[in-house]
């Protein structure tokens, strides 16, 4: 069977195994995805060893997504606006060609599966790290009227707007900016804050009353970010289960060519 599968470490509780597995079974494609557990220090032989095996493709998650974009030997124009990779596919002639699905999934579970525009509207992202750069791109083609980028270390915030200075409505600073320039009608929370169980500091203020949040991580309960929102009067407070779903999604279709139904996955999993 065509083998597909998810490198990462940890690895054991990703849940891209159960979601490529639900595709193939709604579209009827006969393959495999497996969990792939690389020791940190052997990513690029964990990744040969699943090629010579006749892997076909295959996502990384955290850390080695970019080790994955120095990995490739091409890439997409969105992975290399991102300077990350998330999805790899083995062509035939045993090219491995990098991509970057993140961005889309986020764009695609904001704004068809939860109805919130970005066109027109002024959007918040929060942070500057690796999770961040892979969305502005995408973020930035849905033609919001602005994009502020802040985060705690300024300067990373600024360097990051600065690549998409030519668009003319994404600019960068500090926490402390958001309130300069602010309310948002979006705010988009692409911090790892929440693991020590923070939040970005920036007012509540900051957030439009009836305005939408997104938090790209998730969890089984509310994220520290989802309780900010509540607090600040969102309309909408989501976390990023229905991204992860959806760059999957977006990954299952570049390799098999057939698109999957992501509500019904994303409904089982919650
Ligand atoms: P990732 O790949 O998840 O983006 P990263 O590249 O290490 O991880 O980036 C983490 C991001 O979360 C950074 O923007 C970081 O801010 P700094 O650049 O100032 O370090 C942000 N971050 C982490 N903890 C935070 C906190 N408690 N408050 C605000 N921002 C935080």
């Amino acid at each position: 069977m065509d083998r597909y599968g998810v490198f990462g470490n940890p690895i054991g509780h990703s849940k891209s195994p159960t979601i490529h597995r639900a595709f193939a079974l709604q579209t009827g494609q006969a393959l495999t995805y497996e969990a792939l557990l690389s020791p940190l220090d052997e990513f690029v032989a964990s990744v040969q060893q699943f090629v010579d095996g006749g892997g076909l493709g295959f996502n990384i998650t955290v850390p080695f997504k970019e080790q994955g974009f120095e990995l490739v030997d091409e890439l997409t124009e969105r992975a290399a606006l991102a300077r990350a990779v998330n999805t790899v596919t083995v062509l035939e002639s045993g090219t491995l060609r990098g991509d970057n699905t993140d961005g889309i999934g986020l764009i695609r579970d904001l704004t068809e599966n939860n109805e919130i525009a970005l066109r027109d509207q002024v959007v918040l992202l929060l942070g500057a790290g690796g999770a961040a750069r892979g969305v502005l791109g995408p973020l930035a083609e849905s033609k919001p009227a602005q994009i502020f980028v802040a985060n705690r270390t300024a300067q990373k915030a600024a360097d990051l707007a600065s690549q998409f200075v030519a668009s003319g409505f994404v600019a960068g600073g500090g926490l402390d900016a958001v309130a300069g320039v602010g309310p948002f009608d979006v705010i988009i929370n692409a911090t790892s804050a929440g693991l020590t169980d923070a939040v970005p500091a920036i007012p509540l203020t900051s957030l439009r009353v009836g305005g939408a949040c997104y938090d790209m991580v998730y969890a089984d309960t509310a994220t520290p970010f989802q309780r900010w929102a509540r607090a600040a009067g969102a309309a909408i407070a989501l976390d990023g289960l229905g991204m992860l779903v959806e760059q999957a999604a977006e990954a299952f279709y570049s390799w098999r060519g057939v698109r999957p139904a992501t509500g019904p996955v994303i409904a089982d999993l919650r």
